[in-house]
């Protein structure tokens, strides 16, 4: 087992060729920063004093061009253990783990279009998964080495063993058109997870969910929740135009019920009745000051997310009251 020094206090570590250092640190209880694990937010970033990592991909988009001249940056989500190590890094208990990250096969079961370009894809894994409301996972393909993406789970819980993701085509994206376009029923998927930390969390407070393109993956889980708890709650969703609005009869959210959605639309046109413009536009115009009486969950382009965290806080919502998750 590693010894891992961090911060000069030790730690022996059970590390896994399975996973991250990232994902051996979290599974051993630390609170170790992270976002998105796949490379782009840099939050995993740590200093390396001594020891020897492996490297699971070059020049990773969360490492700057200072830190890569530097050459003792690394992103602990793009590494694996290989030695005793000395790292610095600010650890945070926020980050502590509250569910055990696995690794499990599973098989697509169905795929269902929600527009032109989003899917939903149900999976079954071969053993039990638990998580939290509006955690992620990361998916692979066992055919596609080496690449992984993170999608937030849609389901707030383990409905008939299935998991389901809503996945969107990204133009000339490498995973995304191979879900749509190579994966079939009963193809094999590579789950690890559960991740994340924005995850539901029951309070006193009103709730107001926002899920911008496929953001409504998460916005869908932590609705569900909520649903399944009597909770009320706002519920916005934001899109391009009429034909990227999902088909809702297929996202039947609990007990046959549609829960009643907002959608915004960034471009309008003549048959849209609805609001257009910037979805924290609208959500601020509707709401203004009592933004502040709200939890907020929100998921979906980081511009989107940016954009809105920065008018919540102009707003003088806390930011404790803030959870989200950037859809890098
Ligand atoms: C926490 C989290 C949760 C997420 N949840 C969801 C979800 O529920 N649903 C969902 O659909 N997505 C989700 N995402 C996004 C998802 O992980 C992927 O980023 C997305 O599916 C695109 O992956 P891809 O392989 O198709 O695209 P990639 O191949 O990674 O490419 C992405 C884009 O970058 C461009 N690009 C790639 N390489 C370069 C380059 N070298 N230079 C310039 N441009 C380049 C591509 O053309 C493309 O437009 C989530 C992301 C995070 C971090
Ligand atoms: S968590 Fe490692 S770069 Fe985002």
């Amino acid at each position: 087992m590693p010894i891992i020094k961090i911060n000069n206090n030790p730690i022996s570590i059970q590390s896994s060729t399975d996973h991250s250092m990232l994902t051996d640190l979290l599974n051993a209880g630390i609170g170790y920063p992270y976002e998105c694990v796949t490379g782009k937010c840099g939050l995993c970033k740590f200093e390396l004093i001594q020891g020897n990592i492996i490297k699971t991909e070059e020049n990773p988009t969360g490492l700057s061009s200072r830190d890569l001249k530097k050459g003792n940056r690394h992103l602990a989500c793009k590494c694996k253990l290989n030695s005793d190590l000395d790292i610095k890094v600010k650890l945070d208990n926020k980050f502590i783990q509250k569910t055990k990250i696995s690794k499990i096969r599973s098989s697509v079961i169905s795929k269902e279009l929600l527009t032109h370009d989003f899917i939903k894809i149900t999976l079954k894994p071969d053993e039990n998964m638990s998580w939290l409301p509006g955690q992620f996972c990361l998916l692979s393909d066992p055919l596609l080495p080496s690449i992984d993406r993170a999608y937030s789970i849609a389901n707030n819980y383990i409905k008939d063993g299935h998991i389901d993701f809503y996945i969107k085509r990204v133009p000339d994206g490498i995973f995304s058109n191979h879900i749509f376009d190579k994966i079939n029923i009963d193809s094999t998927l590579i789950l690890k997870g559960p991740f994340g930390h924005s995850y539901y969390q029951r309070s006193n407070r009103k709730l107001l969910i926002i899920g911008g393109g496929s953001g409504l993956s998460y916005a869908a889980s932590i609705a569900k929740q909520a649903f399944s708890e009597g909770k009320d709650f706002l519920f916005y969703y934001g899109s391009r135009s009429t034909q990227d609005i999902p088909n809702w009869s297929s996202l039947v959210f609990t007990n046959n019920e549609i829960i009643d959605i907002k959608t915004v639309l960034s471009q309008s046109n003549n048959e849209w009745t609805g609001p257009t413009g910037f979805l924290h536009e609208v959500v601020n115009e509707d709401l203004g000051a009592s933004l502040c009486e709200f939890d907020i969950y929100l998921a979906g382009p980081p511009v989107m997310v940016e954009c809105s965290i920065k008018s919540f806080f102009d707003q003088g919502v806390p930011s404790e009251n803030i959870h989200y998750d950037s859809f890098y």
